[in-house]
C-alpha cells in the first residue's frame, strides 16, 4: 500500500475502551496475508457480523463473476473492440471478464447506474482506470470522488459501489497477490523513491466518510472463488466513524504520472504504473518523444519472450498502430513477433510528441481469451502488417 492515513474519528490507543457520541465503538481490524501485512482499523458502531440472511446470487451476466475461455486459442495477435459491447447497467449486470489468467483479470465495465447493493472482491484486489465517466466510488472507508483518467484502487474484500454521474467505461483489472506499487519504486522504509514516477501526494484516499440515513440499509454481495454471495442484515453493518492505516482505497490520475524518455527509445518497462504477481501495468501517456537526430520513436518489432501484452487504447493517435480506436483492446501472446504497423514505424521519425493515452498489460503467464472478448474480436488484424510498400 502506499502509506499510512487517517479518517474521521479515532481512538487515542488502539484496542481500548472506545466511546463515541456516548457510545461504545468497536475496532474491526482488516488486515492482510494473515496478520502479516499491511491493516487498517476501522471504528464502527457496530461489528459487521449481524448478518439475518445469506444466501448465492445469481446475475443474468454469463461474463462476470464467472466466464467460460474459449477453446480455440490459436497463437495470433488479436483486436477486440470493446465500443461494440452492448452490455450497461450496474456493475454486476455490466461487468464483462475478457482475458485471464491464475494471476490476474482484464475486463471492462460500462457503468450507467447506481448500485443499490456494496460489492466486495474477496479474491482479488481491484484497478479500474475510468476512460469516461464521472461520479463517485462510496466505500466502507469513505468517498473518493472520480472523473476521466482516474485510476480508482480498491483493495481485496473492501466492500464498494458506483454512484455514477455520467456514464462510465471502464477498464478493470483483477490483480490476486501483491498488487500495488512495484517495490521498485520504494525505499526500504516505504517512501517513494525521488525517481519514482509519482509521489505520495498523487494519491488521493477517500477525503470524507460516507454519510449514511438512520433507515439505510444494503445487501453487501461479496465475490470468492468467482462465486457471490449476498449478505443481509438488519442494518447497515459498516457505520464507520473513522479509520486509520496502510489499508484504503485510492485513486490516481494517469495525468499526475511522469514520463521517462530518452534519446532514443526506451523499452515499455519504463512507462511501469503498478504490478502484482506475474504482472505488470504499464501507461503510456502524452510526452515528448526520443530525441537523437536519427531517432525512431515508434518500437521495435519485437518478442518479448514469455510475456503476454494486452493495450487498452483511451485517446490520442497510437504510434505504433492504424485500424484501432479508442477503447480497443489488443492482445499480443508470447510466442509470436509483434510491433508497429510498418507505414507507423517509418512515419514516426522526426515526431518531436505524442499525445497517445494507454494502459498496457503485460503478464508472465499465459492470458486466455474469455467468450466475452471473442464477441468483440476484430479476426482481420493478425493479418493487418501486409504491405505492398515493404515488398
Ligand atoms: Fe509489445
Amino acid at each position: 500500500m502506499i502509506d499510512y492515513r487517517k479518517l474521521g474519528y479515532i481512538s487515542e490507543k488502539q484496542h481500548t475502551f472506545c466511546e463515541y457520541e456516548g457510545k461504545m465503538i468497536v475496532e474491526h481490524v482488516i488486515t492482510r496475508n494473515g496478520f502479516n501485512d499491511n491493516y487498517s482499523i476501522l471504528y464502527q458502531k457496530r461489528a459487521p457480523t449481524h448478518e439475518v440472511n445469506t444466501e448465492t446470487y445469481k446475475t443474468e451476466n454469463s461474463f462476470f463473476p464467472s466466464y467460460n475461455k474459449i477453446n480455440n486459442n490459436e497463437l495470433k495477435r488479436r483486436h477486440f473492440q470493446t465500443p461494440n459491447i452492448q452490455k450497461e447497467g450496474n456493475l454486476l449486470e455490466a461487468r464483462a471478464t475478457l482475458l485471464v489468467n491464475n494471476t490476474c483479470t482484464v475486463g471492462i465495465l460500462k457503468q450507467s447506474k447506481k448500485d443499490h447493493f456494496f460489492f466486495a472482491n474477496a479474491d482479488a484486489d481491484e484497478l479500474y482506470f475510468v476512460a469516461e465517466g464521472k461520479g463517485i466510488l462510496q466505500t466502507v472507508m469513505g468517498e473518493i470522488d472520480y472523473i476521466p483518467g482516474d485510476y480508482l484502487f480498491i483493495p481485496k474484500a473492501i466492500p464498494y459501489r458506483f454512484l455514477p454521474t455520467e456514464k462510465g467505461n471502464m477498464l478493470v483489472i483483477e490483480g490476486k497477490n501483491n498488487f500495488g506499487i512495484p517495490s521498485e519504486f520504494r525505499l526500504p522504509q516505504g517512501q517513494f523513491k525521488l525517481d519514482a514516477p509519482y509521489n505520495h501526494r498523487d494519491f488521493h484516499s477517500p477525503n470524507r466518510l460516507m454519510e449514511l440515513n438512520k433507515n439505510d440499509n444494503f445487501p453487501i454481495i461479496i465475490k470468492r472463488n468467482n462465486v457471490l454471495t449476498k449478505h443481509e442484515y438488519t442494518d447497515f453493518p459498516y457505520k464507520v466513524v473513522g479509520w486509520d492505516g496502510w489499508y484504503w482505497p485510492f485513486s490516481f490520475s494517469v495525468h499526475n504520472y511522469q514520463p521517462k524518455t530518452s534519446s532514443i527509445h526506451l523499452p515499455p518497462t519504463v512507462h511501469t504504473a503498478f504490478s502484482g504477481d506475474k504482472f505488470y501495468i504499464m501507461n503510456f501517456v502524452p510526452r515528448v518523444l526520443d530525441y537523437h537526430p536519427k531517432a525512431i520513436p515508434c518500437p521495435w518489432p519485437h518478442s518479448n519472450i514469455d510475456c503476454d501484452e494486452a493495450i487498452f487504447y483511451v485517446s490520442g493517435d497510437f504510434t505504433s498502430r492504424k485500424g484501432i480506436s479508442n477503447y480497443s483492446i489488443s492482445f499480443h501472446p508470447s510466442g509470436i513477433p509483434h510491433g508497429p504497423h510498418p507505414e507507423r514505424y517509418e512515419q514516426s521519425i522526426g515526431a518531436k510528441r505524442t499525445e497517445e493515452l494507454a494502459i498496457m498489460v503485460d503478464t508472465f503467464e499465459p492470458l486466455f481469451v474469455t467468450e466475452a472478448a471473442a464477441m468483440l474480436e476484430d479476426k482481420k488484424y493478425h493479418y493487418t502488417w501486409d504491405s505492398h510498400e515493404h515488398l
